[in-house]
């Protein structure tokens, strides 16, 4: 955090928050930094203008240009685990941050979301070629298996002082590649708050040489593997049907029509795809305002929705014996507190500032309630009217404004173009001269 004081934001806040929308941006950042108590350093950072100085940007990556913004939203209303969040999303969709807190708001009324997650375990991969016996090289590489954690904690003592380290070896057989018989090292590796990434890079390369005096073979890639399978977080949301009645649909048939949706997604992978990238709404979201490696999370995801062998929904939705929809998520999470963007980019610090989460575990845990969330909202909407009424709602917004409307113009002039199914900007255009 810039600055020298440093002030401790509270995390027994509400994330309640009464009439958000109807602020403009700076008022919505002064009330949830005034709810979150955060300094006013730290809320000009999410405010952006600035936030990353380009000579950070250009330690950062390569040939830096300038920086690309994206907006930041905060969805409310999640309650996670009894604890309440504000979840800081940083998206170009529109409806996402509007679905997320709606669907927070009537899941906070069940109880909210209830999250767990196994602990943070990394694996990297060093592949062995040029071995004409697989399985001897495997049992020679798991009569090894002290000394190679050994000299993977070597690399990291830091992370060893923490609790975290390499835990544990597993060997892979594959006999059969286009490039012949392959043995694969696997590294398992507790990275603690980290996303882990290097970490376990830098652990896999340490050993492989070790790895080839053991087994007499050849070692080529050593890197992590992004299906964090031991990465797990878990999200559980309970729902009765009156809190999910409307004034056109009954919370009866709501459950049959989410239950229907999903059904499709379990089965089918076109659907899947569909079904997936709205739960990936609600996570990249809040990968991306924290830092952290979307592309990674998304790796993850969807190899892991692939699992089967039939890539299939990362959620499941059930009807329980009280006839409430239970709507469940897991899926690997390798989302990480300290080092990379999370570390350097101020304003990235600033959003953890908001979450007030005390560990990645913790971080990965929420950003996976948001998903769930994000499905449940995108179910809801397609099992009723669809989602184009309340898509095209938010988009009309965001059209007023490309005309030039400001401050109550918006509100109008979007809802002129909803109601007549008409939004584009000429319309837009059109409606504003006329006021
Ligand atoms: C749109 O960004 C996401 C949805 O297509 C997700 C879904 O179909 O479940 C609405």
């Amino acid at each position: 955090m810039s600055g020298t004081e440093q002030k401790q934001p509270s995390a027994n806040y509400n994330s309640r928050v009464e009439g958000l929308r109807d602020l403009s941006p700076d008022e919505r950042r002064a009330k949830i930094a005034g709810i979150v108590g955060l300094t006013s350093e730290q809320s000009d950072l999410l405010r952006g203008v600035e936030a990353l100085p380009l000579h950070i940007a250009d330690g950062m990556i390569e040939n830096v240009i300038g920086n690309f913004e994206l907006p930041m939203g905060v969805a409310s209303n999640f309650t996670i685990n009894g604890r309440d969040y504000l979840i800081p999303m940083v998206v170009e969709e529109p409806s996402v941050i509007a679905a997320a807190s709606y669907m927070a708001r009537i899941a906070r009324g069940c109880g909210g979301f209830t999250t767990s997650s196994s602990q943070p375990i990394m694996r990297a991969q060093v592949q062995l070629t040029g071995l004409t016996d697989p399985f001897g090289a495997r049992a020679k590489l798991l009569g090894a298996r002290d000394e190679i954690v050994e000299k993977a904690n070597e690399q990291d003592k830091l992370l060893v002082s923490l609790g975290g380290g390499c835990q544990d070896i597993e060997v892979h057989i594959f006999e059969d590649t286009p490039a012949g018989p392959m043995v694969v090292l696997h590294l398992l590796v507790d990275v603690r708050d980290a996303m882990g990434a290097n970490t376990v890079n830098t652990m896999a390369e340490a050993v492989a040489p070790m790895v080839e005096t053991i087994t007499g073979g050849k070692v080529r890639m050593r890197i992590l593997s992004n299906l964090a399978d031991r990465r797990l977080a878990r999200a559980r949301v309970e729902l009765t049907p009156q809190a999910l009645a409307t004034k056109d649909f009954t919370g009866e048939e709501m459950i049959d029509g989410i239950l229907e949706a999903c059904a499709l997604a379990i089965v089918d992978p076109y659907r899947a795809a569909t079904h997936n990238k709205g739960i990936m709404n609600g996570i990249d979201p809040v990968v991306v305002a924290t830092g952290n490696d979307w592309r990674a999370i998304e790796a993850g995801a969807h190899a892991w929705a692939a699992q089967s062998g039939r890539y299939t929904s990362l959620s499941r939705w059930e009807r329980d014996g009280s006839g409430n929809l239970v709507g469940t998520l897991e899926l690997p999470m390798a989302m990480g507190l300290v080092g990379g963007a999370t570390k350097t980019h101020p304003a990235a610090r600033a959003v953890l500032d908001i979450l007030q989460v005390k560990s990645a575990q913790e971080l990965a845990e929420v950003t996976t309630a948001v998903g769930l969330a994000q499905n449940m909202a995108a179910l809801r909407a397609l099992a009723t009217e669809g989602i184009q009424r309340g898509h095209m709602a938010l988009h009309a917004r965001n059209i007023a404004i490309l005309a030039g409307a400001t401050g109550e113009q918006i509100s109008q002039i979007a809802s002129e173009m909803a109601q007549a199914k008409d939004v584009r900007v000429d319309r837009a255009n059109e409606i504003l001269s006329r006021m």
